[in-house]
């Protein structure tokens, strides 16, 4: 039999994303259109995403078909993103795709964002498989999982208030440096010393065992306050400008060796040097060289490109084709959910 083909639709936050995928990698179409309107409001508004997705998931996934060469009839099964995510924009995909798979006469698969993001890495990199420690870093999510296989997801730990990328995105707006945050920060660092102004870690060493939430949770509006007041500090002596890469520089240690201590714990615990990274902040070059250096020649160590560490629907659809492998379609009932669980 020759390789499936899956359609895949992503709307779970400001992308609108679809993607054609033949098998396991051979990528044919890719649309990701990211919306702009939120840039006006500082932050993603619910409403104004819902109705961006209605007016452009027709031409978004028109395009992917007509890059990939084939026509709806063409698809075997379609994948969308049930969630977690907004629940406007989520049902404007699942809507689109079970209409899509209705009139095609083919299966939906509804798809976890999040399990979404860990095929992403693998669709490039097929050295990234199960067994793994995933970190997925982005604007919205911060969770460190234990992948024993896939389908299998252990939360190990998350968050306890701003997500890593959020918390990268307030610290460039308090430095008055561009959005987003993450790669102004990193360019301001260069020239940067991160050890002149010493920041917190938050939970850093918190925890005694694996069993304890600390161990593994991290927190980074702590640090986000800590380099408010340093801010303030040097405005207030006239140095702020001149001191601005050293304090990016010093930002983005302090937020990697949090998120690295806390993956090297994963690493060491389950006895797997192999971590896997998603999400926008997987493109952090300090994050990515300080793994690498902890992991040292026996680790592995596995990033996405830029364009998938983003949210899109490549790999919506990889997701999608492995959960209909497994029998697991949809039916017309299949519905969004703001909070899905893993
Ligand atoms: O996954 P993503 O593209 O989208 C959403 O979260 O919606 O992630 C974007 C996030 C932003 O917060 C951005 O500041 C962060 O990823 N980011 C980075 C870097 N590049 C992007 N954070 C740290 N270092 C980077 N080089
Ligand atoms: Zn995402």
């Amino acid at each position: 039999m020759s390789e499936p083909l899956i359609l895949g639709i992503e709307t779970s936050c400001d992308e609108t994303s679809a993607a054609v995928l033949r098998g396991e990698r051979d990528l044919l179409g890719h649309v990701i259109f990211t919306q702009d309107i939120h840039t006006l409001y500082g932050g993603v508004v619910p409403e104004l995403a819902s109705r961006a997705h209605l007016r452009t998931v027709d031409d978004v996934v028109e395009g992917a078909l007509r890059e990939a060469g084939v026509t709806l009839a063409d698809i075997d099964v379609v994948g969308v993103t049930a969630g977690p995510g907004l629940i406007g924009a989520l049902l404007v995909g699942v809507s689109w795709g079970k209409a899509a798979a209705f009139a095609a006469g083919k299966p939906v698969v509804g798809v976890h964002h999040m399990e979404g993001h860990l095929f992403a890495t693998h669709l490039e990199h097929p050295g990234a498989e199960p067994p793994f420690v995933g970190l997925l870093v982005s604007g919205g999510h911060t969770m460190l999982l234990w992948v024993p296989a896939w389908g299998e997801y252990r939360l190990l730990g998350a968050t306890r208030d701003d997500a890593a990328g959020e918390a990268f995105d307030k610290a460039a707006k308090i430095l008055g440096l561009g959005y987003p945050g993450g790669p102004s920060i990193q360019r301001a660092a260069t020239e940067g010393d991160p050890a002149r102004h010493p920041l917190p870690r938050p939970l850093l060493n918190r925890g005694e065992r694996p069993g304890d939430r600390e161990y593994y949770d991290m927190s980074f509006s702590g640090l986000k306050n800590a380099l408010r007041l340093l801010a303030r500090d040097l405005e207030s002596k006239g140095t702020l400008a001149e001191e601005t890469p050293h304090v990016a520089a010093s930002f983005q240690a302090a937020a990697v060796d949090v998120l690295t201590a806390k993956t090297m714990r994963a690493v060491r615990e389950m006895n797997c040097p192999r971590v896997v990274l998603g999400g926008g902040v997987a493109n952090s070059r300090a994050l990515r060289e300080a793994l690498a250096r902890k992991l040292g020649s026996r680790g592995e160590l596995y990033a996405p490109s830029p364009r998938l560490s983003t949210d899109n629907a490549a790999m919506i659809a990889r997701a999608a084709l492995f959960r209909w492998r497994r029998g697991e379609t949809g039916g017309l009932d299949l519905n969004a959910r703001a909070d899905l669980p893993f």
